[in-house]
């Protein structure tokens, strides 16, 4: 399918009736959609029992589908069409490193199973995402979301939301190896459309508070720099942050980061005396409390402000946690000087998409020259799309 972020998602269902048609020799009966996710704020913040602020947006992954009589699931995609038709029987759901993004879809079925559900029948299922794939816009999480809503509406409505998101958690951690937080699988599976979901990550309380932007808009620039979490440095922050956390305890109780203000960082951070795990630590105390500000300029309408602490967010995350890396801070450094209120890496880092606050009527200009800048510089074309703040997983009916 050809750049699938330009077209709606009639066009896309119309599509994937017609190939699951010529594919299967069968007229799928169900369809279904699922989100993908920006975070406007509280960013490596959520293993760190700290507060995220992310939103779903209409960017995501479809899938259309046919109930089979046996235990077989063949899905295919066509973002990866060289792949063809993979199959799975549903009684032999181990990891196999040979498996690529199946292993999302499979992970899900075999979370679903360990829950003691049964599964009681295969699937025909043809997918596609128009999420640029490895952009930090979580195409991974709007996979697992989507199986958790395929999973519980074809098999009866069996777990929540919340239940639905930590199982995807669960997938990314222990089936894919990546040791990622809650929020991506969170952000997705509670999204609400015009509405940002603010995550306490320690107790998973959530509020939705809506996003009102007036003569602003959400622009999400794609450095178009795939990066796999696995082989990242995301692992490595993570433990990086363990080891800051225990060397505090050695002097004080503090549960979590996200339980720490920065004047307590300030007073106890000697028990860590190692510079780079206090630039680490320092980023999840700080951008801890950077988000409570910036839901309270929110709150107050104040978007001048909340697009600064989204600036003070980036300075942070390319400077104490390092994990932007050149493409990500040219766009951002360039959206500051073309316009943008406010802009910062979003999701993971190292490469992926980050975001900007920019007034209508300058975005066209903005896109002009922050792609120019980028071009110049790197050689290769970065892509911007408006972010529409979206619902979380749904059916859609053919
Ligand atoms: C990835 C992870 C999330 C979160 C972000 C950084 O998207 O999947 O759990 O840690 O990085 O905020």
């Amino acid at each position: 399918m050809e750049d699938g972020t330009k077209k709606t998602s009639k066009q896309i269902m119309e599509e994937l009736k017609n190939d699951f048609t010529n594919m299967y020799k069968n007229n799928p009966t169900k369809g279904y959609f699922s989100p993908g996710r920006i975070n406007l704020i509280g960013e490596h913040t959520d293993y760190n029992g700290g507060y995220v602020f992310p939103c779903a947006i209409s960017l995501g992954t479809y899938a259309v589908l046919k109930k089979r009589d046996d235990m077989i699931v063949n899905i295919a995609s066509e973002n990866f069409k060289d792949t063809g038709i993979k199959s799975f029987n549903l009684d032999n759901l181990e990891y196999d490193k040979n498996d690529g993004w199946l292993s999302y879809p499979k992970g899900m079925f075999k979370a679903f199973a360990d829950q003691g559900h049964k599964l009681q029948h295969g699937f025909d299922i043809l997918i596609y995402g128009n999420l640029p794939d490895g952009s930090g816009l979580s195409s991974s999480a709007s996979i697992e979301m989507l199986f958790g809503k395929i999973l519980n509406s074809e098999f009866n409505d069996v777990e929540s939301g919340v239940e639905l998101a930590q199982l995807g958690q669960k997938v990314e951690n222990d089936y894919i190896g990546v040791n990622s937080g809650i929020m991506d699988q969170f952000a997705v599976e509670m999204g609400r459309e015009g509405y940002a979901i603010l995550l306490d990550t320690n107790t998973l309380k959530s509020e939705l508070a809506p996003i009102k932007l007036g003569n602003y808009k959400i622009v999400i620039m794609n450095t178009n720099k795939k990066r796999g979490l696995k082989d990242s440095k995301y692992n490595e922050r993570r433990s990086e942050c363990e080891q800051a956390l225990k060397l505090i305890n050695q002097v004080a109780d503090f549960t979590s980061f996200g339980a720490m203000s920065n004047e307590e960082f300030d007073e106890y951070n000697y028990a860590i005396d190692d510079a780079t795990l206090i630039k680490r630590a320092r980023h999840a105390v700080s951008e801890n409390q950077r988000t409570l500000r910036a839901i309270t300029a929110l709150k107050q309408n104040a978007l001048d402000e909340f697009g600064r602490l989204m600036n003070a967010s980036h300075i942070s995350l390319e400077y104490d946690y390092e994990v932007t890396g050149p493409n990500l801070d040219t766009l951002v450094h360039s959206a500051w000087k073309n316009g943008a209120i406010g802009a910062r890496m979003t999701g993971a880092g190292f490469g992926g998409c980050a975001i900007a606050i920019v007034p209508d009527d300058k975005i066209e200009s903005f896109k002009e020259h922050v792609g120019k800048t980028y071009k110049a510089k790197f050689g290769y074309d970065a892509d911007f799309y408006i972010a529409n703040i979206s619902d979380g997983p749904q059916e859609i009916k053919l």
